[in-house]
């Protein structure tokens, strides 16, 4: 891919909600294999940025690329190429309860990318294998811990393969034994190489994995760098305000 490989472009982003400026300018670039973290106050315009990049809003100026395709604006996106492209994972998990964890997992495989259900359930063993839920592969979310149910709406997310996985509080509902799982499941993802860009609270998490740091404020990014150097050195006082709060 042209241009250092970026999966992600995002460039000068602007959002509104009406009278509302959510997104103010925004712009970075993800390249393949990178982790970003998304850290920053309540309605700083992380979520909003994260569903800009799925294709889920439209921008009102700017631009968003993924995989070289452009997202966002009206007429742009070939829709279906996003979907391909983008895998997002939200707070809740919104698996469907009457069905079991493989038929949720290899509904969309044999629906959509029309696979045979052998090749399917294939698929469903792989990303079940990846986070740790080989065993659950025939029960019913209702049968599962929060952590379990968010970790195979990871693998569902994961069969499509996407380019880029984008995952949004994804540990907020959770209490901290089941947080350990599934950041720890976000953990081996980044470590086997996938694109992610995490929205978190999680500074521990954003620190010891993250490769790159975007701290939103006001809609815009107010401080960006790699992780380490941004955490020992917060330019602004709003960074550093914040970490201090996080602690
Ligand atoms: N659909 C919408 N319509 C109108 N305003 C919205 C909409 N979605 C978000 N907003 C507003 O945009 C701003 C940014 O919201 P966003 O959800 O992106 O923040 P956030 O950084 O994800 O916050 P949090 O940490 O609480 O999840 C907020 O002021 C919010 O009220
Ligand atoms: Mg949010």
């Amino acid at each position: 891919m042209p241009e250092g490989d970026a999966v992600v472009r995002i460039r000068d982003v602007v959002k509104e909600f009406g009278p509302l400026r959510v997104l103010d300018g925004v712009g970075f670039e993800v390249t393949r294999g990178q982790t970003v973290a998304i850290v920053g106050r309540s309605g700083s315009g992380k979520s909003t940025l994260l569903r800009c990049v799925a294709g889920l809003e439209t921008i009102q100026a700017g631009e968003i690329e993924v995989c070289g395709h452009p997202v966002g604006r009206p007429g742009s996106a070939a829709r279906a190429q996003l979907r391909r492209d983008v895998g997002m994972v939200f707070q809740s998990y919104n698996l469907f309860p009457h069905l079991t964890v493989e038929r949720n997992i290899t509904l969309a495989l044999t629906l959509v990318k029309k696979q045979s259900r052998d090749e399917a359930k294939k698929r469903a063993a792989d990303v079940l294998g990846m986070v740790g839920l080989t065993d659950k592969i025939g029960a019913y979310p209702e049968q599962l811990s929060g952590g379990q149910q968010q970790r195979v709406a990871i693998a569902r997310s994961l069969a499509l393969q996407p380019q880029v996985m984008l995952f949004d509080e994804v540990t907020s509902a959770l209490d901290p034994e089941l947080t350990a799982e599934v950041l720890g499941v976000m953990e081996d993802l980044a470590r086997r190489g996938m694109t992610m860009i995490t929205v978190t609270h999680e500074m521990g998490f954003a620190r010891r994995v993250a490769d790159l740091v975007v701290f939103m404020h006001k809609g815009k990014v107010w401080e960006i760098g790699p992780t380490a150097e941004l955490f020992a050195e917060p330019k602004t006082a709003e960074f550093r305000q914040f970490v201090g709060s996080e602690l």
